[in-house]
This record gives C-alpha cells, structure tokens and sequence, in this order.
C-alpha cells in the first residue's frame, strides 16, 4: 500500500462530491473506512475509488458509512426538558421563530422540536430549516415513517397526538411534517442562516477536526440574532465560548452576546 493512498482517496473524494475528509477526525475517518473497504475485497483505498467511480452503490454505501445517521426522538431528554423551560424567554414578545436543526439526520430532531414548539400556545409562526450532508437521511426524513427504535424517548403524549401505527412503522402526522423544510447543506462548505433565533447542531462536531469546530461555532454565533440559542450535543461543549460571541446559558446551551 502507498504511505499516501488515503491522503490521494481524500482528494479525489472532494473533487467528486465536494466532502472535505481532511476536516474530520482523520484516525477515527481512516478505521471506519478502511473496515469497510477490507469487507468489499479492496487493499488498497486507489482501487476502492476506482471502483466507487463505476459502481454508484458502492459510492453511497461509502457515504453512508462516513456519515453515521444514529439519531432518535427527543435525543438525551433531559437537555430537551431544559430546552422546553428556556424556550418562553428566548421567545419572549415574539410570535413566530426561526431554527435550524443542523445536521439533522433522518428527522427525528427537527420534529422533536416542532412538536415541542407546537405546545406553546404564544406561536403563530414555526419555520424549521433542517439539514444535512446525507441526501438518503433527508429523504427518509422526508418520509417521516418511523420504527419504535427511534421513538424509546418520545413522550407518549406525543405518540398518541402524532404518530399513527402502519404495520411496522410509525407514520409523522402532516401537521408536524408541515413545520420543517428539509435541505441539503455541507456544513463545511455552503452558507449558512441568517438570524436564526435557536440552531441546534448535536453529535456532529465530534467527528471534526478541532480547526474544523472553531470555524464551524464562529458561522454559528454568526448565524444567530442577538440573544439566540444554540443547543449542542451531550459530548460537546464549547471551551472558550466567549472567543465566538457566545456565552453558557445551561450544560449545552450558548446563548450570542
Ligand atoms: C449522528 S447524526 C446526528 C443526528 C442528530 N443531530 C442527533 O443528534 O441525533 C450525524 C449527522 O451528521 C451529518 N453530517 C456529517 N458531516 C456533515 C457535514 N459536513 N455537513 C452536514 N451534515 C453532516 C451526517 O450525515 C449525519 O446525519
């Protein structure tokens, strides 16, 4: 094997789907591709690629596996409880609110909290922006048919109100499904928002480079509106949360100064 063959697979991953891997974590990047690449018959990441060119599956199996979709409703509850008590002083004398649930997988985040937003009675107007990398996660999310895995936390209140029973799956309720747009963005590459009052990005950061984080909470802080909130996943706080504009509210939660 070249010394430098997956530095070479990085490269030629970028020019032809503009995924940036040098900006992760590369240990933990290179061992979850290189298991799979070993499973395929490959021993070498110049022949994996050469053949990810002509067979598409095996390209999307390879971005499947890069990006890592484990997500669930209602994710770690007791930071959501917090974020339901936070929620009428972040919204104090407004009636609509704009979100963002950034790297937002299969869906569950985004609806968590459009159903969690559509218990205050003050809202008129709920526009959730949710997004993510993984065009297969986004069409699921789309879908909004759910197996009981990902619903271990939801309350049952919800469950009852918004879900209803097809054989296996769970099926979302329209007017939840109506709350979120869903859009594809490389957090690493595309604009970001633009005065969001509440992003919640959560079990992302931890796959990127520590360069990678600090420009990545900096578009955040820029993203918010003065006195918004940014809710981050439960091995993820932010060090020096001052250096972004951003100051801790609770465990998890930022709010821009
Ligand atoms: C573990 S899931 C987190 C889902 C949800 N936020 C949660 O906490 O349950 C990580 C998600 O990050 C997405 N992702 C990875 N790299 C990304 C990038 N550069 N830009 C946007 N999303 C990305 C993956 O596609 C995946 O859906």
């Amino acid at each position: 094997m070249k010394v430098d063959d997956f530095q070479q697979f990085m490269v030629k991953v970028k020019n032809k789907s503009g995924i940036d891997l040098s900006q992760y974590k590369e240990n933990q990047m290179k061992r979850r591709l290189t298991s799979l690449r070993d499973r395929r018959g490959f021993t070498c990441f110049e022949s994996y690629f050469a053949s990810m060119e002509k067979d598409q599956a095996l390209f999307d199996e390879f971005l499947e596996r890069m990006t890592i979709n484990v997500t669930q409703f209602f994710r770690n509850m007791p930071q959501w409880s917090i974020l339901e008590k936070e929620l009428p002083k972040l919204l104090a004398g407004k009636t609509r609110i704009k979100a963002w649930s950034a790297a937002c997988s299969t869906g569950e985040e985004p609806y968590s909290l459009a159903m969690l937003l559509m218990n205050m009675p003050s809202l008129q107007g709920i526009d959730i922006v949710a997004t993510d990398l993984d065009e297969n996660a986004l069409r699921k999310a789309r879908e909004a048919s759910y197996t009981v895995e990902s619903m271990k936390e939801l309350p049952a209140s919800y469950k009852t109100k918004y879900f209803h029973k097809e054989s296996t799956h769970y099926k979302l309720a329209q007017e939840v499904k109506n709350n979120v747009t869903f859009k594809r963005h490389n957090l690493l590459s595309d604009p970001y928002e633009r005065d969001v009052d509440l992003i919640i990005c959560r079990n992302v950061m931890i796959y990127f480079t520590e360069e990678t984080k600090k420009e990545i909470y900096q578009r955040f802080a820029d993203a918010l509106r003065p006195g918004g909130l940014l809710f981050v996943g439960n091995t993820e706080q932010i060090f020096q949360p001052k250096e972004f504009g951003l100051q801790l509210k609770r465990s998890f939660f930022y709010t821009k100064e």
